[in-house]
């Protein structure tokens, strides 16, 4: 109900009556009293003037869940939502959610973590209320070997959404990287549960550095704000990269991956590059050429192979 009432005062460019709100939502106007006084205690300004009613004057910088589901036009990606202020890391809530049969979509959000990981066992710093933190569950029908596209997914979709939103020239390093002038800005982590031939689920961790300033930063890391000098509505760009991703989601259901491929080697910045891939155990190092339907990456090693 507190979401029905926010609405009403979000849809309301003026003032809007307690009366009004109480007989469209059939409560008491005690009740929307009481909702306004949350709201508020939530961060909302809201300003009550009598004969005239309540008038929403500013949201507070926080990715509540209501804030996410106004307006988002998505049919299942991030239409449930976990919201923390702080957690260990969003995919430890997300692993333990998946043991209730959580549905495919379910989002898992949080202000800060004091855990957060990356590949390889890196840790990912997760100051308050300056980035994304988020895992998402998926549930596709894929091969574990094509799960990896699953990273593309998602890292396009990001792409997609940040460089629609801001006008910036944001790249993926292959695998999991979301660059920015030759900088990082974000990254993506996939853990699944598979056997041989199927996945049981995949949980895939986003996290963009958004409002970060220098001193929010690690070495070697940017954030939108620092290379747009301005501050980003969170809230807007998480909105747009659920979107994308459901969109990027259904297409890959379709063709098995040729239209995020696509995507994915417009936004890339390995191609045709020399790198160095290092692995828990391995270091290869040569010219990345392609990647193969599964998102393997084809390097022409020193040695010619
Ligand atoms: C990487 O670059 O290695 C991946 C970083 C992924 C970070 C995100 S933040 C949300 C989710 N929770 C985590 O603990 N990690 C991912």
């Amino acid at each position: 109900m507190i979401q029905k009432v926010l609405n009403f005062l979000k849809n309301t460019e003026d003032y809007i009556s307690g009366e009004d709100i109480s007989r469209h939502l059939k409560i008491s106007r005690a009740a929307i009293c009481k909702y306004v006084h949350q709201l508020k205690e939530l961060g909302y300004d809201i300003v009550a003037v009598p004969h005239l009613g309540y008038h929403l004057i500013r949201t507070p910088d926080r990715l509540f869940p209501e804030e996410i589901l106004y307006n988002l036009d998505t049919k299942f990606i991030g239409k449930n939502i976990y919201y923390f202020e702080t957690v260990t890391s969003t995919m430890d809530i997300a692993n333990q959610l998946i043991l209730k049969d959580t549905p495919e979509g379910t989002l898992v959000v949080a202000e800060s973590q004091t855990e957060g990981r990356g590949r390889l066992g890196r840790s990912w710093f997760s100051p308050k209320y300056k980035g994304i933190y988020v895992s998402l569950i998926l549930k596709p029908s894929i091969f574990p070997n094509q799960a990896g596209l699953l990273t593309f997914l998602c890292a396009v979709s990001v792409v997609e959404a940040i460089n629609e939103l801001t006008s910036l020239d944001t790249k993926i390093k292959w695998p999991n990287d979301i660059i920015l002038s030759q900088k990082k800005l974000g990254g993506i982590l996939l853990e699944l549960s598979a056997e041989m031939d199927r996945i049981h689920y995949a949980i895939v961790g986003i996290g963009i550095n958004v409002n970060n300033t220098k001193k929010d930063l690690i070495t070697g890391a940017t954030s939108l704000k620092e290379e747009k000098a301005q501050h980003i509505d969170r809230v807007r760009l998480l909105q747009e990269i659920l979107r994308r991703i459901e969109f990027n989601y259904l297409e890959f259901k379709n063709d098995k991956g040729s239209y995020l491929l696509r995507r994915w080697r417009m936004f890339n910045d390995s191609l045709n590059r020399r790198i160095k891939i290092i692995s828990k155990h391995q270091i290869w190092e040569g010219v990345a050429v392609d990647v193969d339907t599964d998102g393997a990456l084809l390097l022409r090693e020193d040695s010619g192979i």
